[in-house]
């Protein structure tokens, strides 16, 4: 009888443990996801979704190019192997800034292209990843 009391007060510690942790856990997640893509947050990174980036040595882009248009616009080729995203994912021409966002992370867990011909067909350049971290990191702008 003591043993069964002992046990269901075990019980109820552990529930309200449990209840704390995940009232917690919920309240984090919505607000970073909210933050993830809230365009009314101003941008210090000079290009986004729509905003073209300045082509320089350093980003590897022939010319001025939208985060979008790389992504949708199959005449858009930002990758040495002169390869259009749509070339080889049909999801990229239906690409909208929010549900790419969301494939940020996928993209940046890729592995890294040497340009070799050791590559995996899944790697990612170098200059689209830190081009699409740093969008990612400041919540997609537009
Ligand atoms: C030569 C073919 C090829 C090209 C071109 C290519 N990818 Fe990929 N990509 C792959 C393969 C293969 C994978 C890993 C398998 C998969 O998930 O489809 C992958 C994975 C991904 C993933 C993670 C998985 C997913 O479906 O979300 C993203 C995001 C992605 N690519 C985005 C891009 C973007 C953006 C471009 C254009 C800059 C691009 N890829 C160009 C072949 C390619």
């Amino acid at each position: 009888m003591q043993n069964a009391w002992i046990a269901m007060v075990g019980c109820f510690i552990l529930l309200t443990a449990a209840c704390g942790q995940y009232d917690g856990g919920e309240v984090s997640h919505t607000s970073s996801a909210s933050q993830t893509v809230d365009e009314t947050e101003p941008s210090e990174l000079g290009y986004g979704w729509d905003t073209k980036t300045e082509a320089t040595a350093a980003n590897g882009l022939h010319a001025d190019y939208s985060i979008s248009e790389i992504v949708t616009n199959p005449k858009v080729k930002a990758r040495t192997d002169a390869k259009a995203c749509v070339t080889c994912h049909s999801w990229a021409k239906n690409q909208d800034r929010v549900s790419f966002c969301n494939r940020v992370n996928a993209f940046l867990k890729m592995p890294t292209a040497k340009g070799t011909a050791s590559d995996a067909p899944g790697a990612k350049p170098a200059n689209l990843k830190k081009m699409l971290r740093d969008w990612k990191e400041e919540g997609c702008p537009e």
